[in-house]
């Protein structure tokens, strides 16, 4: 069963109660990280490598009550794709690409709100609400769907319509509104506060980063030792942020030592506030003034509450923050389909692209194990 025993604040570390409804950090604000009693007998690799594939395969380090059959709409174990002729194109021998796209809704935004929608019904919450670039509305609202849970998305207009029309669909209640992510939750607060519907936000609630941390343990169940690379697309960036979790949580099991792999973050050239904290070595991201238009339109957050999180793990890591042009992504994105038969995100296309570009300025080898993600399905985007 689920090792899960408490809540503490990323930034100052006060403990919250896990059993009652929290938000973030009473005491300042900062995100709240789930926390596991190690003081176990801890399964092996070989031990949950024999259980089923899936989201809830590690169950001890979930926060959810149900084990291996908590809810599940089947994500997770996705695949991590060879991709010998793309890798050839960027002068790799070993790039690989976990496609994440197959997720139900077609992106990697299904396995936080997997976790946080599941923790969401233990604890009684009957309404939710979320401001979204798109792709995680349509998976708060398939996890509603499924567990019996009322869905309201704030969407910026800019949203490309198939995901709009996706979220409707699916159930859920649409509020489309102008400006970026940042305009759409503050839109949204006044209202959940009139509602009493409970905020999904990135980072404002303790459970997605757990969903998503599972990518960061699937690389070590495929690999059998964690990659020397990992290229994510960085929005709010739990993505990186839960990964980097899953790793410390692999060295306290005794899976690994502590070596990490390189952690790269990367954003558009238009909105790109981690890339210029991490260039100025600051500790927190400053908010991005006028973030430009992108069809990579997961990366436009300018502001992140887990700022602090990302550059961490970027520069303990020995990696890199990247920004890449507009242009330059759709040619990663195009690549992706060309030369790896995977129709990819722009946000993933992004990834391709800044694999080139560390490649040629020599910080990535030939023959590392390098692993970029697409996080969701071209034909999500529309025409
Ligand atoms: C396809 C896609 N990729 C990447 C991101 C960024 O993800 P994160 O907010 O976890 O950094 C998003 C966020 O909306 C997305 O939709
Ligand atoms: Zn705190």
């Amino acid at each position: 069963m689920s090792w899960f025993s408490g809540l503490a604040c990323g930034r100052c570390e006060t403990p919250h109660d896990h059993h009652r409804v929290q938000r973030t950090c009473t005491a300042c604000g900062g995100p709240l990280l789930a926390q596991y009693d190690f003081d176990r007998v801890a399964p092996t690799l070989d031990d949950v490598l024999a259980r089923r594939p899936g989201q809830h395969r590690l169950f001890e380090l979930s926060p959810l009550a149900g084990g291996i059959d908590a809810p599940t709409l089947g994500e997770g174990a996705t695949p991590l794709v060879p991709v010998p002729r793309l890798g050839e194109a960027l002068g790799l021998s070993r790039l690989l690409v976990k496609d994440e796209a197959q997720n139900p809704t077609a992106s990697f935004k299904a396995r936080g709100m997997a976790a946080a929608m599941a923790r969401a019904k233990e604890l009684g919450i009957e309404a939710v609400c979320l401001p979204s670039a798109g792709n995680a509305g349509g998976a708060a609202a398939a996890y509603g769907a499924m567990l019996g849970i009322e869905v309201h998305v704030y969407i910026p207009k800019s949203t490309p319509s198939p995901i709009v029309e996706e979220t409707r669909a699916l159930g859920a209640e649409v509020t489309l509104i102008d400006g970026t992510i940042a305009d759409a939750g503050r839109e949204l607060a006044p209202a959940a506060e009139e509602h009493g519907w409970f905020p999904l936000s990135t980072l404002r609630e303790p459970y997605r980063i757990e969903g998503k941390k599972v990518m960061g343990f699937e690389l070590l169940y495929d690999l059998g030792s964690l990659p020397e690379v990992i290229v994510y697309p960085t929005g709010g960036g739990t993505g990186l942020i839960g990964m980097y979790k899953a790793f410390d949580e692999m060295e306290r099991l005794g899976w690994i030592d502590d070596r990490r792999p390189k952690m790269i973050s990367v954003q558009t050239a238009g909105c790109a506030p981690i890339v210029r904290a991490f260039d100025r070595g600051l500790d927190h991201a400053p908010v991005w003034e006028a973030p430009q238009m992108t069809a990579a339109f997961g990366l436009r957050v300018p502001g992140a509450l887990g700022d602090f999180l990302i550059l961490r793990a970027v520069r303990d890591s020995g990696g890199a923050a990247v920004a890449i042009e507009e242009a330059d992504l759709l040619d990663g994105q195009q690549l992706l389909a060309k030369r790896a038969g995977i129709q990819g995100s722009a946000e993933g296309g992004a990834c391709v692209a800044a694999v080139r570009k560390l490649k040629d300025e020599g910080a990535i080898a030939e023959d590392d194990r390098v692993v970029v993600f697409n996080t969701g399905h071209a034909l999500k985007y529309g025409g």
